[in-house]
This record gives C-alpha cells, structure tokens and sequence, in this order.
C-alpha cells in the first residue's frame, strides 16, 4: 500500500464518481490522508466516510434554494448515503476476510450506489453559492473550445439536467483523452458514466433535492440551481484535475 497518494490522485479518486462502482474505497481512501481543507474536506475523517458540512448556512441559497429543503437534503438524504457507504465498506471487509464472495454483486452495487451518492452531494453543496458567481476567464476558454461556447455549454447542462430519465443528476465533467469539458446524465448514482472523469459541478434532480419546493417543476428547480451555480468551484477542480502529479 503506498504510504502518498498524490494530491491529483486524491482528487481524482474522490471526484470521480463515474470509477466508484469497480473501486474498493475502503482500501483506497486507507491509503488516503483525509483533504483538511477544499471541497472534499470533512467527507472522510479517521478511516470512516463523514458527512461534511455545508460551505454555508442552511437560509444561504433562499429564496432559490429553501433551508427545509436543503437541511432535508443534506442532514436524511446525504447522511443516508454516508451510512451506507460506510456500511457497504465493513461487508466488503468481512467478505474478503471470509474469502467468501457469494453477495458480491449486492456489495458492489451498494458500494456504487452509496459511494457515487456520498461523493456527489459532497460536490453538490460547493456546486452552488449564495448569490451565484461570475464565470472564471478560464473555465469560460475551457467551454468555448469544447461547446462553441459558454452559452452553449449552460443551455447543454440544463437541457441535459431536464431530461434525466427518472432519478439522477447532470454532471460537467472533464475528459482527460481529449483534454475537454463534456456534460453527462447519470442516471440514479452509477449508471451512464464515464470511467475516470473528473466532476467539475453537478444538479442534483432526484425528487428528494426539490419536491418540498418545486413539487413535480423540475425545470424550475433546474433554473433556480443555474443561477447558484458557483463556476469558480468548477475552474478549481478543473485546474487541479489538469495539474501534472507531484514527484
Ligand atoms: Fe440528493
């Protein structure tokens, strides 16, 4: 087990909830010193996945955003996904103990299920800022080489978010091969991915995120989120993914 792990491939391991289904992240995130500050921070502490704090305060992203919601969201929704994951961690320790592999496809779907949850709420509370945020000059560059435009790539993200069959999410991502941006839907957590990407900002459209609220207008909530999203979170995570590894 290496004793580093650099801090690219501390992002990219945690960011990239596409990997999450074929990665033991027990045995992974050991190996991991806990980020103490950034996005990430508070999400793994002391061997165990935690649940982070919020980047604000619940009321922070009213009226867009309501803090009965966003507390639902945040303290049932995520904390569940935590237990999970966190529960789906110890089966696969006591399987490979054991050497018996009999539920594996149940462990693993699990794993999938309650990793990609937990990583991407984490992602989701820096995804939006009160008030919203300007466009960074870098990731703006960023999008009009890969979508013509900065436009384009907002209307994309959107219309994708909108269009997620049933539960799931909108995801823009960089992919490494092209060295691009690109948008995904995943639909539930671990369905349709792109292995390795790094997620760069994501809208959470389960029901959970905006029924209080919107009731059955996703696209209003979809609409609402646009205008908290906090693209300067997106550029950082874009130029650490981007960043050559140490050493
Ligand atoms: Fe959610």
């Amino acid at each position: 087990m290496p004793a580093r792990i650099s801090r690219r491939s501390a992002i990219k391991l945690a960011g990239a909830g596409a990997a999450l289904a074929a990665v033991d992240l027990g045995a992974a995130a050991g190996a991991l010193a806990a980020p103490a500050s950034g996005p990430l921070a508070g999400a793994f502490q002391a061997g165990r996945y935690t649940l982070p704090k919020l980047p604000y305060v619940y009321d922070a992203l009213e009226p867009a955003y309501e803090a009965r919601a966003l507390r639902i969201h945040h303290t049932a929704h995520h904390a569940g996904y935590v237990r999970g994951l966190n529960a789906a961690d110890d089966a696969l320790a006591a399987a490979r103990k054991a050497g018996d592999y009999k539920n594996i496809k149940a462990m693993s779907r699990a794993l999938a299920f309650h990793g990609s949850g937990h990583v991407l709420h984490t992602l989701l509370w820096r995804s939006m800022t009160p008030g919203g945020s300007k466009m960074p000059p870098e990731l703006a560059r960023a999008m009009a080489e890969s979508f013509g435009s900065v436009e384009a790539c907002q209307a994309q993200f959107a219309a994708a978010a909108k269009a997620v069959e049933g539960s799931g999410w909108a995801v823009l991502a960089w992919e490494p091969l092209a060295d691009r941006l690109i948008v995904l839907q995943a639909e539930k957590h671990q369905n349709l991915t792109v292995w390795g990407v790094t997620v760069l900002l994501v809208c959470d459209v389960w029901e959970h995120a905006y029924y209080l609220q919107y009731a059955n207008r996703r696209a209003d909530w979809v609409a609402a989120f646009m205008t908290l999203a906090n693209w300067p979170f997106a550029a950082d995570r874009l130029a650490a993914a981007r960043k050559p590894p140490r050493g």
